[in-house]
């Protein structure tokens, strides 16, 4: 019996890595713009970083982490997001003393054993975002600005949904409240709810049981209890998005799944798949940094699901394989053949992608591979055109040829009349 991928696993075929390599060469040159540098940090860590960021009451620790015991004894965990590596790598570098704000990007794949359904898998990819060292509104709201412009860019519909999740001095009051909103129903409620009274109130709030969600009709809103200097930083941030032209909507009822959020969070939302409707998602995590052992810095960040990118962009414009082969070059009988082994290392040394046929078949079998590969060029080169001194150039989608001689100056010829023709 063969061997299959594990389930929430996903393959991520040729034909649909064009659309991946897209996804990224947009976000790569759009986070340049906003002056983001990248950095790469290992996929496993040490177990307590997760535990001591995302915190222990949340469904990602108490449920979804790939934690095991290492050869040496160590706990370790294959990182389900990026923001805790990345800050871990922040602090143990000394990062903050580079720049006075640092604005980092990381690209790769995150673990959670989750159920998987459409746009949710065990092994997804995220492009992950921070900025460290401002708590100024206006770094919250350009962040958001990016992220609005990287939805646009990849010509992408969704709305930006924003929340003030207070801050040290302001939540406990809501967290009150909350459970005595709570209290006061807990008989109709959920077991996860009632438990979640007590170790993460906020998260009652995320709960799907429709009973539930029936029970919080008229439940206290957070943005009612901010202090003064949270309700100043929210109505600045919400000032200047407008300023950057971002359209964006209030929702009270954002909490996020992770414990770390302090102030403003953020989620990209799509009506366009099921019950995933998160794109992106982030906030500002002021006491972060210094819980991981670093300075006191401020920092928010965000992080996109590139599975959910590239669903919605396959449902909106089809798959995009990467770009075929240039020339396809047909040559038949030994002489020309090793010519045109000789000429196909030229052209890619010219920069055009090129292929033969290595078992050098029949004219036919090799245009026929021609045509599987979506070859844009053939190039027939058989002993009549060696003997003449050419070689014919057939324009698969014209069907025009042309006959070019068969020089030292042929690969240059031949990618600068495909690279003509490509761009025309
Ligand atoms: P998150 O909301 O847990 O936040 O995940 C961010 C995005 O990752 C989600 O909006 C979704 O698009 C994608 N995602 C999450 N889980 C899955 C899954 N199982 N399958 C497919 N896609 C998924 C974070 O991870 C934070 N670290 C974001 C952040 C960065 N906050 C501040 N900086």
């Amino acid at each position: 019996m063969s061997i299959k991928g594990l389930k929430g696993f996903k393959d991520i075929l040729p034909a649909e890595v064009g659309i991946w390599q897209r996804i990224e060469s947009s976000a790569r040159a759009l986070f340049h713009r906003y002056g983001f540098a990248e950095i790469r940090v290992p996929i496993l860590e040490q177990t307590g970083l997760f535990l001591r960021s995302i915190g222990e009451t949340t469904d990602i620790v108490e449920k979804e982490m790939y934690t095991f015991t290492d050869k040496n004894g160590d706990s370790v965990t294959l990182r389900p997001e990026g923001t805790a590596p990345v800050l871990r790598a922040f602090v143990e570098h000394n990062l903050h003393l580079l720049q006075p704000i640092q604005r980092l990007y990381t690209i790769g794949p995150m673990f959670r054993h989750e159920r998987p359904q459409k746009g949710r898998l065990r092994q997804f990819h995220q492009m992950s975002v921070e900025v460290l060292g401002s708590e100024e509104p206006l770094v919250d709201a350009e962040l958001m600005a990016m992220a609005w412009q990287l939805m646009q860019e990849l010509g992408l519909t969704v709305s930006l949904e924003i929340n003030s999740l207070g801050c040290p001095q302001c939540r406990p009051a809501y967290n009150q409240a909350l459970r005595d909103f709570i209290d006061a129903r807990s008989d109709k409620l959920c077991e996860d709810c009632q438990r979640r009274r007590q170790t993460n109130p906020l998260r009652v709030l995320d709960c799907k049981n429709a009973g539930c969600q029936e029970q919080y009709q008229g439940v206290p809103e957070l943005p009612d209890f901010l202090c003064a200097d949270c309700r100043t930083h929210f109505e600045a941030v919400q000032l200047l998005l407008g300023l950057l032209g971002v359209p964006f909507k209030l929702n009270a009822f954002m909490v996020r799944g992770l414990d770390y959020y302090t102030r403003t969070t953020f989620e990209l939302i799509t009506g366009d798949l099921g019950a995933q409707s998160a794109v992106g998602a982030g906030g500002r995590y002021d006491g972060l940094v210094a819980q991981l052992g670093g300075p006191k810095i401020s920092g928010i960040g965000f992080a996109v699901g590139m599975e959910r990118l590239t669903l919605l962009l396959e449902q909106s414009q089809g798959l995009q394989a990467d770009s075929g082969t240039d020339i396809f070059i047909v040559a038949l009988g030994e002489a020309a053949r090793n010519r045109a082994i000789k000429l196909s290392q030229e052209c890619r040394s010219a920069g055009r992608a090129v292929l033969m046929d290595p078992a050098g078949r029949s004219m036919k079998a090799q245009m026929k591979q021609a045509d599987k590969f979506g070859a844009r060029f053939t190039l027939i080169l058989g002993e009549d055109e060696l003997q003449r001194g050419v070689a014919i150039l057939r324009d698969m989608a014209s069907k025009e040829q042309l006959e070019m001689p068969l020089d030292d100056e042929l690969a240059s010829i031949l990618a600068n009349h495909v690279t003509a023709v490509i761009n025309s």
